[in-house]
């Protein structure tokens, strides 16, 4: 007999029957961003062929230039998003401000985030790439909404999840019930529960790091990395592996799958910017998927999702995964300090 296969609407009406955690309007929210996620993968699936590679000439708030891919993944997301009522406004990497919903729609209590398009540079090389997001809910009962409605701590998160396009199309979803992930039926059209209940192994023989800026970063995170690099001789007593993607979400999902520790760490080469990941689009979602399948997530001193916003695109040094490896980075961190 074929094994019974979960849908992720089945999923998300199981999870509010079960828990109560998933209201009608936060369910559409989800399905509403799978569906876009889908869009985009068929999009990145047609590369060339569908005139989606290359460089978009402009420049984002960030001030990093845009792909094609970055735009029109940002556009599909707030067009999927804008009409169904679930959302009060919408806040983007490439997008220097909020989006309110307009007002020929109605209004809904959500709030969403995203990185539309992460990993850009591996775009055009045809290299894993993904979308991320996160969801908050506007507390206060003023009427609009503003940017410091969105500056919650990652703590508040109502959902948080992430689409990888790689050999696989996988949507990885928490409701701060544990982790579950989605695999993309392409002849269906559907998301299918492939994994639920995910866990990352507390230890771990491997690393994600750019090793190009050894010689920027801080001590502690120099120490931490020469320790597993003296492999078995040294004080870790064991040999370690390396694997950097530059997909924030494709590293993320190795370290979900296989265990690891991820690090995008403050460093010399801007002194001034307390790191390159962005804290409400990418490390808040992915703090709390982590947490979510046991792992842990550290600026190096603070929990990530303790850490109180204080503008939209503020940046943080990231360091995420095996428990075990994030606490001896925040040990080292205390020593260091
Ligand atoms: P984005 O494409 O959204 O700007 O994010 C890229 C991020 C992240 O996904 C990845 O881990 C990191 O940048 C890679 O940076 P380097 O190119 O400096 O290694
Ligand atoms: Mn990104
Ligand atoms: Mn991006």
């Amino acid at each position: 007999m074929a094994k019974k296969r979960i849908s992720l609407t089945q999923y998300l009406i199981e999870q509010q029957r079960q828990h109560g955690r998933i209201p009608a309007q936060l369910r559409l929210l989800i399905e509403v961003v799978a569906r876009a996620c889908k869009r985009i993968s068929i999009g990145v699936n047609k590369g060339a062929l569908g005139d989606v590679l290359g460089s978009a000439e402009t420049e984002n708030v960030q001030g990093e230039m845009q792909k094609k891919l970055d735009i029109i993944a940002n556009e599909v997301l707030i067009e999927a998003n804008e009409w169904g009522g679930h959302l009060a406004a919408m806040a983007s990497e490439e997008m220097e401000g909020i989006y309110v919903v307009p007002n020929r729609f109605p209004q809904g209590e959500y709030l969403l985030l995203f990185d539309p398009l992460d990993g850009s540079s591996n775009i055009d090389v045809n290299v894993s790439i993904g979308t991320i997001f996160s969801v908050l809910k506007k507390t206060g009962n003023d009427e609009g909404v503003s940017e410091s409605d969105f500056l919650q701590p990652g703590l508040q998160q109502a959902v948080a999840g992430y689409c990888v396009y790689g050999p696989q199309t996988m949507l990885v979803l928490t409701v701060g019930n544990g982790v579950a992930m989605f695999t993309l039926d392409r002849e269906e059209g559907s998301w299918v529960l492939t994994h639920d209940g995910v866990q990352i192994p507390a230890d771990t023989r491997e690393f994600a790091i750019n090793m190009s800026n050894l010689r920027h970063w801080a001590p502690p995170v120099r120490r931490y990395i020469d320790e597993c690099l003296a492999g078995r001789d040294g004080p870790r007593g064991k040999d370690f592996n390396m694997r950097w993607i530059a997909s924030m979400v494709a590293d993320v999902h190795r370290i979900l799958t296989r265990g690891g520790v991820f690090m995008y760490p403050w460093d010399r080469r801007e002194p001034q910017k307390a790191g390159k990941l962005r804290l409400m689009y990418e490390a808040n979602p992915m703090s709390f998927i982590v947490e979510q399948a046991g792992g842990a997530a550290t600026n190096g001193r603070q929990r990530i999702l303790e850490l109180q916003p204080t503008t939209l695109h503020e940046r943080v040094s990231v360091m995420l995964g095996s428990k075990n490896e994030v606490q001896r980075l925040s040990a080292y961190h205390a020593e260091a300090d």
